[in-house]
């Protein structure tokens, strides 16, 4: 089962960015735990990053017929991005949104996602659990 792990901009900066908010963990370091809960369950994951709204739509649109499943912490694109939602509903590959703070607990912008209508699932404010819990997600709701 293969599952691709997107994350969008300034999540490269994890580990030096608002560590308060997001901790201390590097984005390398979170791939890495989040590879280790995959193979566990038998997942074989690929992971991408990037600032560019653009790109992350073309990853999305590579993914049609490769992938089972994405995880997706889209970032700020999350609060606006009607074309990322549409590449996602394009695609029509099961996917999760995820968030590492609670969306729904900060500034007010950050209240509405408008990927959240498109995807299976949302899990926000877990941290890197909210990554990990969407491996045991898609592991079960993809059989
Ligand atoms: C985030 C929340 C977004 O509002 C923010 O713009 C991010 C990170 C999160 O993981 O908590 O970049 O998606």
């Amino acid at each position: 089962m293969k599952i691709l792990v997107i994350n969008g901009p300034n999540l490269n900066m994890l580990g030096i960015r608002e560590p308060e908010i997001y901790g201390k963990m590097t984005l390398d370091q979170l791939n890495e735990k989040v590879d280790e809960a995959g193979k566990a369950l038998l997942l074989d994951i690929e992971f991408f990053q990037s600032n560019h709204e653009g790109a992350i739509i073309d990853k999305i649109q590579a993914a049609y017929g490769k992938m089972d499943g994405i995880i997706i912490n889209p970032g700020a694109y999350s609060h606006y991005s009607y074309a990322i939602r549409d590449a996602l509903k394009s695609v029509d590959i099961k996917t999760v949104e995820v968030h590492l703070s609670d969306i729904s607990n900060r500034e007010y912008f950050r209240k509405t996602s408008v990927i959240e209508e498109v995807v299976a699932k949302q899990i926000s404010g877990k941290g890197i659990n909210s990554y990990i819990e969407a491996l045991h997600y898609l592991k079960e709701h993809l059989k």
